[in-house]
């Protein structure tokens, strides 16, 4: 099967839309039609697999093929866990499959308010919010949280800045776009930058900084203590995304709250149950205060659905099991420096230093990293590349996330076809 770029300089093509997104050049597609054409003719367009059985387990069937599944995110294996399947059924009986609207119009569901209360013991944060999403948390959180009526008083709206980590999740740029305050961003992970920003901006009176616990992208565990210490040097307030740190990172499987013990620093914890807890759904932690703000504030809570009871009963019974799940997390870890150091040998440039299991592999341009994941699903290896506007143009890189029951076998074909496919368009450097 030939790749399916025809014509035409893709990363021409991307840095136009770069410009057009930016708000630097007019947009000159007339039409959504246009647009798509171009998409499709450069080969951007992504092919979505249909799959018919399994999306989390290591084996999966889609488009008639059995696939090596190395993209979803379901890192300790919990999607699929009988304990969990059996809590999400009896939790269904129970209530039934919807949750009955917002819960400020049909009520607070007894096994959803006792999954926060989990969530919030798992994290060691005061109290919870859940969402039915992590894209509904983020979108949501800072519309609510610098609202007028929570910054100091008297509030101007130009007071209000959030320093935002540039390598954020899209969810929190959406959701810092849409709360309308002032968006200052600072360097990946970058403490001088930070400091320097929030040196330029000292008269701002509600700042808030946003970060990520664990950047999968990056391969990457934050050292979220300095955060802290410089948000208290400077008045400002914390928020963590901790997506894919929590079950992961940690003793109890807490996240970074729990990893770096600093709980009590972090002013708002945001976590998603689609990664390591293998469910679906998004939560916001903090202080009582800040959750009961959010539970009559937080627009994604009160103009929307709650998360349905099946989930909240799958979450807890989800929980139970991270609880106690150190050898699953430390064979995990192993598994991660097994393929990070695999994919080295091989001669592949591998971003980040943690033993985390999304283990991301650096191609480079948009065209070779379609390339790449192409010939891996030749392979009957199935990672989706990651490419603008989710990393930098011109760095892409395929995401490759291991799970609790990839077997050393699974992982020894991966690295085997990586370095394969790697020379083949020669990126390899071995
Ligand atoms: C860091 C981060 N935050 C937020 C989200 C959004 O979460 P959800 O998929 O639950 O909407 C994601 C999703 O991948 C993510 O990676």
């Amino acid at each position: 099967m030939p790749f399916p770029i025809q014509e035409g300089d893709v990363l021409e093509f991307m840095r136009e839309l770069l410009a057009v997104d930016a708000g630097r050049e007019e947009s000159n597609f007339d039409s959504v039609e246009l647009l798509l054409e171009l998409v499709h003719q450069h080969g951007l367009y992504p092919h979505i697999l249909t799959i018919d059985c399994g999306v989390n387990e290591p084996e999966f069937e889609a488009d008639g093929r059995t696939l090596l599944q190395f993209g979803a995110n379901n890192y300790l294996s919990l999607s699929e866990h009988p304990l969990v399947k059996a809590a999400a059924m009896r939790a269904v009986e129970q209530f039934g499959v919807g949750p009955g609207g917002s819960r400020l119009m049909s009520g607070n569901v007894a096994i959803v308010e006792e999954a926060e209360r989990r969530i919030s013991r798992l994290t060691g944060m005061e109290d919870c919010l859940t969402f039915p999403t992590g894209y509904m948390a983020n979108v949501t959180v800072f519309q609510t949280v610098m609202n007028p009526f929570v910054g100091r008083l008297p509030y101007r709206t130009q007071d209000g800045s959030i320093f935002m980590d540039e390598y954020v999740h899209g969810s929190i740029s959406d959701g810092c776009r849409l709360s309308g305050a002032r968006v200052i961003r600072f360097k990946h992970d970058n403490l001088d930058d930070l400091k320097a920003k929030l040196d330029e901006n000292e008269w701002a009176s509600n700042k808030l900084i946003v970060t990520e616990g664990v950047y999968c992208l990056e391969g990457e565990i934050i050292d979220i203590p300095s955060y802290i210490a410089l948000a208290r040097e400077y008045g400002a307030k914390l928020m963590v995304d901790d997506a894919h740190a929590v079950g992961v990172i940690g003793p109890r499987g807490g996240g970074s709250p729990d990893y770096h013990d600093c709980a009590d620093g972090i002013d708002i914890l945001m976590g998603c149950m689609d990664k390591a807890m293998g469910g679906t759904g998004g939560y916001l932690c903090g202080s009582k205060t800040l959750v009961d703000f959010l539970r009559i504030a937080a627009s994604s809570s009160v103009l929307s659905s709650a998360l349905p009871c099946s989930m909240a009963g799958a979450m807890i019974a989800a929980i139970d099991l991270i609880e106690g799940a150190h050898e699953l997390r430390a064979g995990l870890a192993e598994k991660s420096e097994y393929l990070r150091s695999g994919l080295q040998r091989q001669g592949l440039t591998i971003l980040g230093y943690d033993r985390i299991p999304s283990v991301p592999l650096l191609v480079g341009d948009e065209e070779a990293g379609m390339a790449f994941a192409h010939l891996l699903l030749e392979r009957g290896i199935f990672c989706p590349v990651m490419r603008w506007p989710a990393v930098p143009i011109g760095k892409a890189r395929l995401r490759l996330s291991l799970m609790a029951r990839h077997d050393y076998t699974q992982i020894d074909r991966l690295i085997e076809a990586c370095g394969e496919v790697g020379r083949e368009l020669g990126v390899a450097l071995g």
